[in-house]
């Protein structure tokens, strides 16, 4: 079946979209095609219906992704237009961070958590840390930190809170009853990551609104917006349509990343900091 993707969208329309009006273009776009609904991955993720084996290989995949967390909301701060933008996201920033920078009782580094998930799944932090990847990751996340690094701030803002931070609580919390029903071998204790986004994300998907609907005065700004937010779309599909087919056996390729992937290989401390 072909589905395609934001053909609501005018873009040669010359006067902006009504900001309501377009946020809901974006919603229903987002609502419709985000991966962990539609996708054949999220899909099985969803119904229970991944292997041990199968678990791991994503966990390995997904490891770039997430630990990229922490630069890309970095970038949301180093390309804020105002100071009253950056304070308002310095909070995000600290969570993907760990707030036990700040206070020991507080909690650990996002990454570190998704560490603490595969480890639930028998993962030793050496075999996440040293295994290969799809070419679809390697698109996805460098892509990621180009966007972020490069482009406006309420672009990537568009492409991950409005997208995937709108999106993820509901799935997340989804997902935790599966591993409550179906993935019952997988220990409470390596859930953490999952519980702290079904709640925290659902913040953050609020403060990214109101930023970029304060830059949805002009149509050249709101086709920025919308291209982010296919981008992202797309980018989330393309990564997981690597994952799957690997998962089944039909593609082989691998890539062991480069020191500080998915930065550039140089220039990089002596001694990795961790
Ligand atoms: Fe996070």
């Amino acid at each position: 079946m072909l589905t395609l993707l934001g053909e609501k969208y005018d873009w040669v329309r010359e006067q902006p979209y009504d900001a309501c009006e377009f946020l809901a273009l974006v919603d229903e776009l987002t609502e419709n095609n985000f991966y962990g609904r539609v996708h054949p991955l999220g899909k099985c993720l969803l119904d229970g219906q991944m292997t041990p084996d199968e678990m791991r290989f994503l966990a390995t995949q997904e490891y770039y992704y997430y630990a990229s967390t922490t630069w890309w909301n970095a970038f949301k701060l180093a390309n804020s237009d105002t100071l009253s933008q950056q304070r308002l996201l310095h909070g995000p920033l600290l969570e993907e961070l760990g707030t036990d920078v700040l206070e020991d009782s507080g909690t650990p580094a996002h990454a570190e958590l998704f560490l603490q998930y595969c480890e639930s799944l028998g993962l030793k932090r050496d075999e996440v840390l040293g295994a290969t990847i799809v070419p679809s990751v390697v698109l996805a996340v460098t892509e990621l930190l180009r966007i972020a690094r490069e482009r406006p701030q309420f672009e990537f803002i568009a492409c991950s809170n409005l997208v995937i931070e709108k999106m993820r609580p509901a799935f997340y919390r989804k997902l935790l009853d599966t591993f409550s029903v179906n993935y019952t071998w997988v220990p409470t204790w390596g859930l953490k990551f999952y519980e702290v986004h079904a709640t925290s994300d659902v913040g953050h998907s609020t403060l990214g609104r109101r930023l970029v609907a304060s830059y949805l005065d002009s149509k050249r700004d709101q086709d920025a917006i919308m291209s982010a937010v296919l981008r992202s779309l797309c980018l989330r599909h393309v990564m997981y349509d690597g994952i799957f087919a690997a998962m089944k056996g039909k593609q082989s390729l691998r890539l062991k990343p480069w020191p500080n992937f998915p930065r550039e290989p140089w220039p990089r401390p002596r001694q990795a900091a961790n």
